[in-house]
């Protein structure tokens, strides 16, 4: 078989409609990045934004800044930037805490407005932290947690599920599920649907209000590219907003913050999800990153994450074969925007290819995981990788004694 031709490649990239976004990007120009669905790239405008912030409103600015820079309402006009990648309403997104406590709070509200009901329904391959907490608000609460069968989660449901929580994108295989056919099958069952959004926004359209979804969270260091820890959104669909009610029920969430009441009353609408001084670093600069996204269309998007990530399975099915299992689904209809190969060695092979400039990442057990941020990946990018992947099989480079002791971060 003759090897395939790198030109392809760059007659690929040369047709491609986001070719140039990659510019917006501060990226080493000796790595292939392939980690975005882990933790996104550097735009340039997060990083002046940065220093304007440091410097200028904090240095400058001081205590004036929550008014003259509007600090203050950083987490709602975050929001409405993340709101067209959702396919929400500007006004309904709100951004402060970790992806982990806004669960915590979104489950707890959620399990609320179904009082009669003592169910939580999960997938037990779902991001630990998601299941960790639906079992921290069951034992709080005094819930059942059930697991359901991946393949099918409509079959765990019935008349005492208060809410189905899935990750919309796997994490570990990368396989998406049908946000509005499952919301479908919760809502006939009664229970509210909660999508954890992590590994879709900004690389998979969603359209929440489509699907007719309750309730979202997703985190904002992925796709979204606002660095690292920065804090995640949250959305409840109007219809709640009223009777919502989430537990950490702190002064930013309150009607009148600086009033500085006895007693809590509640902001009206999605202000609500608020509890505590938002984090006004990691803001400035993750609304700065979202400004690459501005006159992309979600489409477009998905087409090129698509183009990715079929060129790289034809191109791993094509040099290495039977090597590799392709975890990740080839249906387009069920493939988010990573390729997870499983192989024995596999935290080995993603150590040595970084050794080589090409950064993917390892999942335990046996998972090698590769994503595909159609804003700055190319399918040079993707050529290149899986020619170091011929490389690094040939030569047995994961076969290296420094990999068998992992990193704390893998
Ligand atoms: C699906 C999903 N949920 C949650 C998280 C992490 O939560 P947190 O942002 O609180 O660390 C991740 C992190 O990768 C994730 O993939």
């Amino acid at each position: 078989m003759s090897a395939p031709d790198r030109t392809t490649a760059v007659e690929l990239d040369a047709a491609s409609p986001l070719a140039h976004h990659r510019d917006l990007f501060l990226l080493p120009p000796d790595v292939v990045y392939l980690d975005g669905n882990s933790l996104g790239a550097l735009p340039r405008a997060a990083a002046v934004r940065l220093g304007h912030t440091v410097t200028g409103e904090w240095g400058h600015g001081l205590i004036s800044s929550w008014n003259s820079a509007d600090w203050v309402n950083l987490p709602r006009r975050v929001g409405a930037r993340i709101a067209p990648l959702i396919g929400v309403h500007p006004a309904d997104v709100h951004v402060g805490d970790s992806t982990t406590v806004t669960l915590f709070k979104t489950l707890v509200a959620a399990t609320r407005l179904r009082p009669d009901r003592r169910v939580l329904v999960l997938e037990p391959g779902t991001f630990p932290t998601d299941g960790y907490v639906a079992a921290g608000v069951a034992e709080t609460l005094g819930l059942e947690l059930r697991w359901c069968d991946p393949a099918d989660p409509a079959a765990a449901l019935d008349d005492d599920v208060a809410v189905l929580s899935l990750t919309h994108v796997d994490f570990r295989t990368g396989a998406m599920y049908d946000l509005a056919g499952v919301t479908a099958a919760a809502h006939d069952a009664g229970a509210l649907m909660q999508w954890d959004l992590c590994h879709s926004t900004g690389a998979v359209p969603v359209d929440l209000t489509a699907a007719d979804a309750d309730i979202a969270v997703g985190c904002t260091y992925k796709y979204l590219n606002g660095g690292p820890g920065s804090p995640a959104f949250s959305w409840v669909h109007p219809r709640h907003q009223e009777a919502w009610s989430q537990p950490i029920t702190g002064w930013f969430g309150h009607a009148r913050p600086f009033e500085m009441e006895r007693d809590f009353e509640p902001a009206t609408g999605i202000a609500r999800m608020a509890s505590g001084t938002p984090p006004v670093l990691a803001l400035s600069a993750l609304d700065a990153a979202l400004e690459v996204f501005d006159g992309v269309s979600l489409d477009v998007l998905r087409r090129v994450s698509l183009s990715l990530t079929d060129y790289f399975i034809a191109l791993v099915d094509e040099r290495l074969g039977p090597t590799f299992e392709v975890i990740t689904p080839r249906e387009h209809a069920l493939r988010g925007s990573q390729v997870s190969l499983r192989h024995e060695a596999a935290y080995g092979v993603v150590q040595a290819l970084i050794e080589r400039g090409v950064v993917g990442d390892f999942r335990s057990p046996d998972v090698a995981r590769f994503g595909f941020a159609p804003l700055y990946v190319s399918h040079v990018d993707v050529y290149d990788a899986v020619d170091n992947l011929v490389a690094v099989m040939e030569h047995e480079e994961h076969a290296r004694p420094a990999y068998a002791i992992r990193n704390a971060v893998t």
